[in-house]
């Protein structure tokens, strides 16, 4: 019987894990496995709901946003007892090697598998960047640039309007969608769990531009899920308390699909075959990381452990070019 590697797919889709997926199957098959693609994240394993996967099925889903396995959030999955049931299906099935794409929850599960003596491999997958052992997650990129796509429209007709825009960006508590974003559009202002503003601090600022540089419409990012910051609250004081008539958006779930970029797949092929050679080396137990052009890995608690990067300079910059 030939050694299977199982593939899964959990939390929030990110546009490139498909191209994750097919290159963790073809390196697969070329190593002498059989590649099992599971649906619908840890809940396909508990539900034995898998697929082969060969080179047919993944033929030129590179260039497709989602996840053809589909994705799923199993909160369930932090008890023992689930994590062991998981594990011993995985077994029942020959599968002694898992590649899971997602986010820190998803590395979370893939340890626990781990322990249980599942060979797992975690690859970053999310739009939020909020893996510290990678410079990139794959998603991000792809992300930044429907943001800015999306800005480049508001902009226009905020412009035309003589308007002030507030937009809300994803994010999950990470900073980094509404930080580089924000540089990357030239947004006046930017709030974020590492740049917090009051609403009387956004409000004297939008005062300043207006009063002191006579600009007549703003462009104001605020990143979701800030008890300190709601947009809509933030509209009804803007256009009571500044010369700006405010409108409020939510990019919301815009922001997760389409056609990944070109660097989410190159990120994310690199990955998938990078780490079908450590699972082909023995190696398990590990995420892998894109950090300064190069891959590496790195033991999956230890990934858990690292603090979130301030991106100071990046702050420092944006506090530059802003209001
Ligand atoms: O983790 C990706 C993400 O898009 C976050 O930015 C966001 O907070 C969350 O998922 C939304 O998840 P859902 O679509 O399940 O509500």
């Amino acid at each position: 019987m030939s050694k299977k590697i199982g593939i899964l797919t959990s939390g929030g889709d990110a546009p490139g894990m498909n191209a994750a997926i097919r290159a963790i199957t073809l390196a697969g098959l070329r190593n002498g496995y059989e590649v099992v693609g599971i649906y619908d994240g840890y809940k396909g394993i508990l539900e034995e709901n898998f697929t082969e996967l060969t080179a047919e099925s993944v033929f030129g889903i590179f260039s497709k946003g989602g996840t053809i396995l589909g994705t799923a959030r199993l909160p369930e999955f932090k008890e023992p007892d689930i994590q062991k049931q998981a594990a011993e299906i995985l077994k029942k099935h020959g599968i002694e090697a898992l590649c899971v794409i997602g986010g820190d929850g998803t590395y979370m599960g893939a340890q626990a598998l781990y322990n249980h003596g599942i060979n797992c491999i975690g690859l970053p997958g999310t739009i939020d960047n909020d893996i510290s052992s990678t410079d990139y997650t794959i998603g991000f990129d792809t992300a930044m640039n429907t943001i800015n796509w999306s800005m480049d429209h508001i902009r226009d007709t905020t412009l035309s309007h003589q308007r002030c825009a507030i937009v809300e960006i994803m994010g999950n508590h990470c900073p980094d969608l509404t930080l580089m974003s924000g540089i990357a559009e030239g947004a006046d202002i930017i709030v974020t769990p590492t740049h917090k503003l009051t609403y009387k601090q956004i409000i004297k600022k939008l005062n300043n531009l207006a009063e002191k540089q006579h600009r007549r419409f703003a462009i104001v990012l605020v990143a979701e899920k800030m008890p300190e910051v709601n947009v809509d609250d933030l509209k009804k004081m803007v256009s009571a308390m500044t010369p700006f008539e405010a409108k409020s958006e939510v990019l919301g779930r815009i922001q997760r699909g389409g056609a990944p970029s070109s660097f989410d797949r190159l990120l994310a092929s690199s990955m998938g075959a990078y780490a079908v050679q450590q699972i082909a080396a023995g190696k398990g137990g590990i995420v892998v990381s894109w950090h300064h052009n190069h891959l590496s890995t790195l033991p999956i608690m230890e990934a858990l452990s690292l603090p979130q990067d301030p991106h100071k300079e990046l702050l420092e910059v944006a506090n530059t070019l802003m209001l």
